[in-house]
Formats: C-alpha cells, structure tokens, sequence
C-alpha cells in the first residue's frame, strides 16, 4: 500500500483493541491488529512506526496469561504504547512492582500528570480517565518514571524517554478526556508518523486492483442484501468488469419492509445491470419450522442461503469470481476463530461457496473498518439511503424474533421494525444510533383490547450507540420518541400487547438478541 508508516495494534484480547486500532486510522495513520504470536513475522513484512500494546481481560501475574518477548520488540527500534495490559505487561518484564488487584471492573478515575512528555503534550494537570481497576503498578521498572497517578497512588502511566511509554487507562475511549490526543501525541510527536491514511482517496486503487485480477472474459457474481458493505462492493466491481458482474439478490423472506423494492431501486441508481432477485420466502420458512435454538436458526439460514445461491450461481455459465462484502472487523474475527470459537456468532456468509464451486475470491472491502466503507461508498456516488443505513444481520429478523420465526411473528416484527425506523429518522436521531429495531419476544402479555383480554405478543426496542458494533451502550432514547413507537405499534400492530425498551449495554449482552 502506498503511503506512509503504519501502527501495528498487538491484541491481548482487549474489548477496546478494534477502536485502538480505529482511532489510529481516524488520525490518519493505517493501523492492523495483529495476535501476539504473530506479531513478529508482520513486523519482518516491515512498513510499521508505531506498535501499540493493547488491554486484554487477563493479569499479567498469571503464569499462563498472554506474553510477548519485549527484547525482541524492541530490536525493531519502533516506538512502544502499552495500554492497560501493555501497560503492566512492559512494567512486569522490565522489572517494574505490581499489586494484584482481585476484581476487574471499569470507571472514571482521576488522574494527575506529574511530567508533561511528549504523550502527554498539550494536556491539563489533571484528567479524567476511563480505566480497569484490577492489578496496579506501584512502582516502574529501572529507567522508567511515573508520568500520572492516580489519587489511590497507583501508577497511572510511565516512560522511559525513549520510545517506550504505556497507560494504565484507556486513550481509545471517549470516556477519556484528551484520549485522541494523547494517541495523536504517540503517532506523531512519538513516532513522527504524519496523517496520511485517508480510506476515500483508495477508490481508483481498489477498481484497478479488481481490473487486473479479472481477466477479460471473466465473470463475477456477487451475493447483495442492500447493505452498505455488499453494494459497495458490487459498485467497486461493477466499475472495474462491468456488465460482467451478476449480483443475485435471495429474498428468504425475512428482510425489512419494502427491502427487495428497495434494492432494485438503488442498485439501478448505481448502474449495476444485471441483478436477479431470488424469491424463497417459503423455502426457509418451512425449514425454520419448530426451531427455537438461536445458533441452530442461523445455521439453517446460512446453509439454506448457499443452496439458493448455488443454484443460481449455476444458471450463469462462465463464472469464475465470488465478491464478497467482508470488511476488516470479520477477517480479524474469523481469524480468531480457531482459538476463540466460543465468543463468535456463526455469520451468514457464503463462505464455504468458494472451495466448491472453484471460485476464486474478491474482497475489495477487506481491510476497512464500517466508517471507512462508508467514506468510501460517498465517494463512489452510492445513495445515502443505503450509505447511511444501520447494519441489518444476513439472517435477517429471524435474529429478531426470540423462539420459533412463526408467519405471525414475523409480520409484527417486520411491521414494528419499519415503524422503528421511521420514527428514529423522523426525530432526526436515525443518524446518531448504530442500530435501532425491535424484537418479538416468545412470552405474552395479558392486555385490555375493547372489552376483550388479549394473550398478546411483548415487542422489545433496542437502540444502541457503537463505533463497530463489537461494544454498544444502550442509547439514552428520547421519551416522546419511544412514546411515540410504543403506541404505533399497540394500536398498527394486531396483537401487540407490550413494549419494552432494552437497557443492557454490549457486554454483557450482544446487540442482537439471537
Ligand atoms: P451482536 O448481536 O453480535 O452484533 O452484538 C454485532 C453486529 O453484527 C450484526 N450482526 C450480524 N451481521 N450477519 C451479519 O451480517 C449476522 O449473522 C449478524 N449477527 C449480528 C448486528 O446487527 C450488529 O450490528
């Protein structure tokens, strides 16, 4: 990639490694994750000035926790930021003292700056900071001075003056005051990388690298949901081979209100051609019949998804391309995969179509974070209506109907999350949610109908405020807004006894709640 230095982001398995990296790339520096025992053969690849050392759930005390080998890291002679983690993972083996603290939970804390380094530049005498309080250092290692501390005395961040620094807090986060500035202090009084990483400006980069990758007879098919990551990169393909992209759109029939309409509109707009739409509502439906179990829904949608898409992929002779809208936040997911199978939802993809159809793979989008394909997708002429739309899970409402996705269910739960929408957009807050929809619950609620007792349905708003989707606090919803949807969908919605508004944050829940 032309440009300048990147920063390299080692996970410990930190909640907050996917917004370190982020914030690095909103400074203008590209940034990659990268898992500890990996870390030295992306280094050898060369083209990093920065490493960062991310927070991680475990304590650096324990015998089996995460390491990396400093020495080594430091051969490299690129500048060190340890955060959380990193922070006493560099105390730890350069021989600093560390109190073991029993419980790890997360607050604001005070902090007061003792030494104005360069990290810490430009910034007030006191800050408040959003941090874990689990094991604390107490004392730095030999040739290491403490820069911050905290009012309990722990060691709140350290250098040594030449190219190794760490926080015990978290800089990524807004919580932090001054967090995007001390970061940009790292990369550019630290490192003295200059912002140069602008995701628009990789347009051109990206159709040309499909145009030579696609000979000239070739075609590509392409799986659409009218989401922003399969339209951008249909687009993206579309410009560099033409009418010999095929996108085929399967309607399972558990899309939004108006989606299908939707997405013939807007890929026309676009000037993608050739489109089929797949009509399998029923197909899905009935395999879905009697299944409760979340991962065991999914399963069936994906599997099913691939069938469809494979029979129709076998209608078009001569296709030699699957593209694919994976975006960089799946890769790093799906690469954990082997070892952290446990946290990961099974994803709808057609991953597994590649290997039997003998296609080969087009991910145009591999290395963006959401934001970025955004910026990307504007600056390829893509309507707002599809760039700015919330995320909208590939199992579709299946993830939004709790228990068995029965006709009646799904109905009020499309209803209801088209009247979530369309008063999110008309309180102008469509814009400032990650996500915003409602879920049908499996329980009833006894309600007054008339003179008649109704055993009704309980629908659950959820909206949530997240950067990337991998954490979400619960959005703080105007009351009116959510008066407004309950009673919309009480009185539009047959059956509809209750609504609930959800105040569960990611963790502990995810968004979704399949
Ligand atoms: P969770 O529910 O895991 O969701 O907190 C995180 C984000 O991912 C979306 N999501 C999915 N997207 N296929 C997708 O393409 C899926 O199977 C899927 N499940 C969840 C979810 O909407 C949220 O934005």
């Amino acid at each position: 990639m032309a440009g300048g230095l990147k920063a390299l982001v080692i996970d410990f398995g930190g909640q907050y490694t996917h917004l370190i990296a982020r914030r690095c790339r909103e400074l203008g520096v590209y940034s990659e994750i990268v898992e500890p025992e990996d870390a030295f053969k992306k280094l050898d690849e060369g083209g990093f000035g920065a490493i960062i050392l991310s927070g991680g759930p475990r304590s650096v005390l324990q015998p089996d926790s995460p390491k990396i080998d400093l020495m080594k890291l430091l051969s490299y002679n690129i500048p060190i930021l340890g955060i959380c983690y990193g922070h006493q993972l560099i105390a730890k083996s350069f021989g600093g003292e560390i109190r073991a603290g029993k419980v790890r939970e997360y607050g604001r804390t005070l902090v007061e700056v003792l030494e104005k380094d360069a990290l810490f530049d430009g910034l007030p005498d006191r800050l408040m900071v959003w941090m874990s309080h689990g094991d604390t250092v107490i004392k730095p290692p030999r040739g290491f001075r403490a820069t911050s501390v905290s009012e309990d005395g722990a060691i709140t961040s350290m250098t040594n003056g030449s190219g190794i620094c760490s926080t015990q807090f978290h800089p990524e986060v807004t919580h932090t005051q001054y967090g995007r500035k001390i970061l940009e202090n790292f990369l550019r009084r630290i490192c003295g990388i200059e912002a140069w990483w602008n995701p628009g400006d990789r347009v051109e980069e990206l159709i040309d690298e499909i145009r030579s990758k696609v000979g000239m007879d070739e075609k590509v098919i392409c799986a659409v949901s009218g989401g922003v990551d399969s339209v951008t990169t249909a687009t993206i393909v579309s410009r560099a081979v033409g009418d010999r992209l095929y996108c085929i759109f399967v309607d399972h029939g558990l899309m939004r209100k108006g989606e299908v309409e939707h997405v013939r509109r807007s890929l026309k707009k676009i000037g993608i051609r050739n489109l089929r739409i797949v009509y399998a509502r029923e197909r899905f439906l009935s395999k879905l019949k009697g299944v409760e179990d979340p991962e065991e829904k999914r399963r069936i949608i994906g599997e099913e998804f691939i069938k469809v898409f494979e029979e129709e992929a076998k209608k078009i002779p001569g296709i030699k391309w699957l593209a694919q809208g994976t975006i960089y936040p799946d890769r790093v997911e799906s690469g954990r995969a082997g070892r952290r199978a446990a946290l990961i939802k099974s994803h709808h993809n057609v991953g597994a179509l590649p290997k039997r159809m003998n296609l080969k793979l087009l991910e145009p989008l591999r290395d963006f974070y959401k934001d970025e394909v955004r910026e990307i997708a504007r600056k390829l002429g893509i309507p707002d209506e599809i760039v700015s739309r919330h995320p909208f899970p590939g199992p579709g409402l299946a993830v939004r109907i709790i228990g068995e996705v029965t006709g009646e269910k799904l109905e009020i739960c499309r209803e209801a999350n088209a009247i979530v929408e369309e008063e999110f957009r008309r309180a102008g807050v469509y814009n400032k949610v990650w996500q915003a929809f409602a879920v049908v619950c499996d329980d009833r609620w006894v309600g007054v109908m008339g003179d008649e007792r109704v055993h009704g349905y309980i629908v659950i708003i959820r909206a949530v405020e997240s950067v990337d989707g991998m954490t979400a606090d619960w959005h703080r919803i105007d009351h009116e807004l959510l008066d407004r949807i309950a009673r919309r969908i009480t009185r539009e919605i047959p059956r509809v006894t209750m609504v609930a508004y959800a105040v569960t944050s990611k963790p502990p829940s995810t968004i979704e709640p399949c």
